[in-house]
């Protein structure tokens, strides 16, 4: 049992020394010291430098939130991996305010790095103002144009984007895709000059403005508001050192949503041993991560904070299929047991399947962003 918890002590102190090297902290200001290079560190893991500073009650789009909720679930672990194609959607508000209907959206928080999937852009129609009796037209053409430097002409020159027919009676939400329009503009900056949308009736005339009407930011509620939303990989990749398999997140619907059950109170299951004071077997236990007590909970939405889980537990010869053991690690625990070699251990009890979470935050220009991280949660834990 001794060497049982040694092992598992090592194991534990391997993993550590990868990342922290020794520290010459001196034992006063050890423990801020070391909070803040671990708040640091976890922010890397998150992909920040710094924690965006935002500290306001601003609402969500609902948009951004009906999203997250598809994606993830109440603890934030990806519920359904298909959904995204990238890593990252991002929200932003117009910053135009025009009475025209002319858009402009500041993409300066957009990593150069970032890998442009799909641009949207949406629009709340409102009802007609005008009687519907008087209207002889039932569709009008709704088109979306890029708005290109015109300083060398005498007329505005742009470009188109997207075109649709949409119903004149018809209110809420019409999406347009302008993704040629936001990669130029991530090329080269200066070049975004904006959107701008023109309706047409099918004959190709002026349309009445009170018959097609857009929200704008300025006018309408913040619900209704102008928004672009872009679609993006950010090209992080998973830690190296965890799981290989880059479909883990595929089988997230396996992952059990109670703690694993067995006959051990909670709070001897916590500490890895049970109630006679011996060491359990290799498994799976709750840790929960608190995005408050970190401090953190001015710029995340969702979730407040999550179960990464973490493993413990003794890997003794005979490992068991339910250890999941590797061959390694079956060959290693032979080894030990037979005291063949001196000074090898037990295998170590990790995770050896790891899930995504979602992240919904605001950035530092306060937009809205969804970010999925691989390898958060332990999916199940194993003998390796
Ligand atoms: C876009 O936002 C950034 C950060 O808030 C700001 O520094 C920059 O001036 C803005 N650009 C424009 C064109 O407003
Ligand atoms: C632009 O307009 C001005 C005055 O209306 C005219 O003199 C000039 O030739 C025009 N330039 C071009 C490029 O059309």
């Amino acid at each position: 049992m001794i060497s049982d918890c040694f092992a598992a002590l090592l194991c534990t102190a391997a993993a550590v020394s990868l990342h922290y090297p020794k520290n010459s902290f001196t034992p006063a200001t050890e423990s801020e010291e070391v909070r803040s290079a671990a708040i640091k560190r976890l922010l890397e893991v998150f992909g920040m430098d710094d924690p965006p500073a935002f500290h306001g009650h601003k609402q969500p789009p609902q948009y951004m939130l009906d999203l997250y909720n598809a994606v993830a679930d109440v603890d934030g672990v990806t519920k359904d991996p298909h959904l995204l194609e990238g890593n990252t959607v991002r929200s932003f508000f117009d910053k135009l305010y025009s009475d025209q209907v002319e858009f402009s959206f500041n993409l300066s928080m957009v990593a150069r790095t970032e890998k442009i999937l799909a641009a949207e852009l949406h629009l709340y129609k409102l009802r007609p103002q005008a009687p519907l009796t008087l209207n002889r037209h039932h569709f009008s053409q709704v088109s979306v144009y890029q708005l290109l430097d015109s300083s060398k002409t005498n007329f505005t020159q742009k470009k188109l984007l997207s075109s649709r027919l949409i119903p004149v009676h018809s209110s809420g939400w019409e999406v347009f895709t302008i993704t040629h329009a936001v990669r130029s503009w991530m090329v080269d900056e200066g070049t975004n000059l904006g959107l701008q949308v023109v309706v047409r009736t099918l004959g190709g005339s002026q349309m009445d403005k009170k018959l097609i009407r857009f929200a704008s930011g300025r006018h309408h509620h913040h619900s209704k508001q102008p928004m672009l939303v872009l679609f993006t990989d950010d090209g992080r990749y998973s830690n190296p050192l965890a799981s290989k398999d880059s479909d883990d997140t595929a089988e997230t619907s396996n992952l059990p949503q109670t703690p694993m059950s067995g006959p051990l109170s909670r709070s001897a299951r916590s500490l890895g041993y049970d109630a006679d004071g011996a060491a359990t077997h290799c498994q799976r236990f709750p840790l929960n991560v608190d995005f408050e007590e970190i401090g953190w909970s001015g710029w995340i939405v969702s979730p407040k904070g999550y179960n990464a889980y973490y493993c413990k537990g003794s890997c003794p010869f005979p490992l068991g299929q339910t250890m999941k053991p590797t061959n390694h690690a079956t060959v290693q625990s032979i080894i030990n047991a037979l005291k063949l070699v001196k000074g090898i251990e037990t295998p170590c009890c990790v995770p050896d399947k790891l899930f995504s979470i979602n992240l919904l935050f605001f950035d530092d220009d306060e937009n809205v962003v969804l970010k999925q991280y691989n390898d958060m949660v332990a999916g199940s834990c194993g003998c390796h």
